[in-house]
């Protein structure tokens, strides 16, 4: 099985590196892109301090569906466009977001969740998911959680998908 031990208090360029091999050493070798999803955010939720849900939601058929997570049962069916999630599937961007009151649409799964970071997945010229970080604390991620999880995702993208 896996040796994962990472240090989460070292600091943020050498964490995610560590969390970044470790999320590329689980994926490895397995084609299914549900069972990778499931052990990354199992992963993520072990590592990151500070989260009330980690996981994906996979583009199927035009809209956001739920697929592997940690945390409280969520909204399974959410719209291209809409909410952070949705903003992130629709712009292909990475959305960060402090204080998710003040976020346009933001949808309310876990009344906990106070600030978010959304990546998109890009494989093969498309966003085919989203990985969504949710936290209990305002404004939880900052540039270096961004850019850790943007790389992280970039990384191990052909075996989500
Ligand atoms: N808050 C998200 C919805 C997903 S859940 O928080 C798990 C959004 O606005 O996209």
């Amino acid at each position: 099985m896996f040796d994962i031990a990472i240090d989460k208090d070292q600091p943020p360029a050498e964490f995610y590196a560590d969390l970044t091999s470790s999320a590329a050493a689980v994926v490895n070798g397995e084609p299914d892109a549900i069972a990778n999803m499931a052990n990354v955010a199992a992963l993520i939720w072990q590592y990151m301090p500070n989260l009330n849900w980690a996981g994906f939601y996979r583009v199927v058929d035009g809209e956001l569906v739920l697929g592997p997570f940690q945390g409280k049962v969520a909204c399974i069916r959410i719209a291209i466009g809409s909410g952070v999630c949705g903003t992130a599937a629709a712009s292909g961007l990475a959305q960060r977001v402090a204080d998710v009151d003040a976020f346009p649409g933001h949808i309310a799964c876990d009344a906990d969740s106070r600030s978010e970071l959304v990546v998109p997945i890009w494989n093969n010229g498309s966003v085919i998911a989203v990985l969504d970080l949710d936290s209990p604390l305002p404004d939880r991620f900052d540039a270096d959680d961004e850019a850790g999880m943007v790389k992280l995702i970039g990384a191990i993208a052909n075996s989500l998908g």
